[in-house]
């Protein structure tokens, strides 16, 4: 089987795509190397923009994964124009190309955040989403566009994600466990800055079985799913990667709890991929922080702007070069 991955070179891409070479599919990635490029050299590498692909690109292809656009909130209000081009109109005009391409499924990369602020209730697939704001707007636009494409022969998956934590070796350290990570490491403190807000956390790892489980599901299954390792509350993801951090390194770490008004709150119910995908996640927060500290020493240098996106994409808006695009790992 033939996959072509957009936004491959990511960070959930750099884990994810060498699980997919591992069980004998043959890859290509199609990226603008934002963030340089991490992947096997088994991988194909198509260096171009979403919307320079034609129908004829996407012939070979039996299905396509969309794991690219501005990753989140700070990418999306620094530039919501951007946001809204390559979050809701690049989803949008791939899966179109790859329906007339015969192309058998679309794999789409949607997030919790659609779900906007909600009053500690479990969410499923079928209740109200509700963000108003720029990333949340446009990844419920990718989705909507993609889903309303699903026919007997097109299938459509769309994983609603939490946020992911957990190494990759496009390491990205402004996502909630890692950043905690970061400054227990670098501070020997972790800022918790609403402890009662909920939040959805999805392992790296849990991410990437989720989207293997989607590649391998039957041709007539599509829909909409939520993926998750667990729900927690700020407060709860604190005082475990605190405990996890000092158990295994022997080490002290303050807590800074702040109440920072958030437009963010949610907690999600995994029983529909649990039935349907068969996705049953094996991490938590201590698995993402163990997985952390064995990796450490690849991601060490804390205030690398490559491992932030928003550091990144304002100096490539700003036309700074960023990186060698063909250093691959
Ligand atoms: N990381 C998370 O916690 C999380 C949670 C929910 C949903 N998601 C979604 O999952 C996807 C992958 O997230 P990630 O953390 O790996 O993102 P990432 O920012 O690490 O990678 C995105 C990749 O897409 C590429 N890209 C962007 N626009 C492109 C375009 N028009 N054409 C070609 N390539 C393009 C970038 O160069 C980059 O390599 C994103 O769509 C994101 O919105 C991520």
């Amino acid at each position: 089987m033939k996959l072509l991955i957009a936004g491959g070179a990511g960070y959930l891409g750099s884990v994810l795509i060498p699980k997919l070479l591992e069980r004998g599919y043959k890859v290509d990635v199609v990226d603008l190397f934002w963030f340089g490029n991490h992947l096997p050299r088994q991988a194909g590498i198509l260096n171009k923009d979403i919307f320079q692909l034609t129908v004829e690109d996407l012939e070979p292809y039996d299905q396509v994964i969309f794991l690219a656009g501005l990753s989140n909130d700070p990418m999306a209000e620094y530039s919501p124009s951007k946001n809204f081009i390559f979050n809701a109109a690049a989803p949008a005009y791939l899966g179109y190309i790859a329906k007339i391409a015969k192309v058998k499924r679309l794999i789409y990369a949607s997030s919790c955040s659609v779900y906007g602020y909600t009053e500690n209730e479990l969410y499923d697939e079928t209740r109200p989403v509700g963000s108003s704001y720029p990333y949340g707007i446009s990844k419920l636009q990718g989705e909507q566009a993609v889903i309303q494409l699903v026919d007997p022969n097109f299938s459509v998956i769309s994983l609603r994600k939490g946020t992911i934590s957990g190494y990759s070796p496009r390491m990205r350290l402004d996502l909630i466990v890692n950043t905690m990570f970061k400054t227990a490491m670098k501070d020997r403190t972790i800022t918790v800055n609403n402890p009662s807000i909920w939040r959805p956390i999805l392992s790296i790892e849990d991410a990437a079985t989720a989207y293997i489980r989607a590649v391998e599901a039957n041709q007539s299954i599509s829909g909409i799913f939520n993926l998750a390792s667990g729900n927690y509350t700020v407060g709860e993801v604190g005082d475990l990667v605190k405990n996890a951090i000092e158990e295994r390194l022997d080490t002290r770490i303050n807590l800074c709890i702040k109440h920072i008004d958030d437009f963010r709150n949610y907690k999600v119910s995994t029983e529909k991929a649990a039935n349907v995908l068969s996705f049953h996640p094996a991490g938590s927060v201590r698995s993402i922080v163990n997985n952390l500290i064995d990796n450490m020493d690849k991601f060490h240098d804390w205030d690398n702007p490559a491992y932030s996106n928003i550091q990144t994409f304002r100096q490539i808006e700003n036309g700074i070069e960023v990186h060698d695009m063909v250093g691959a790992a």
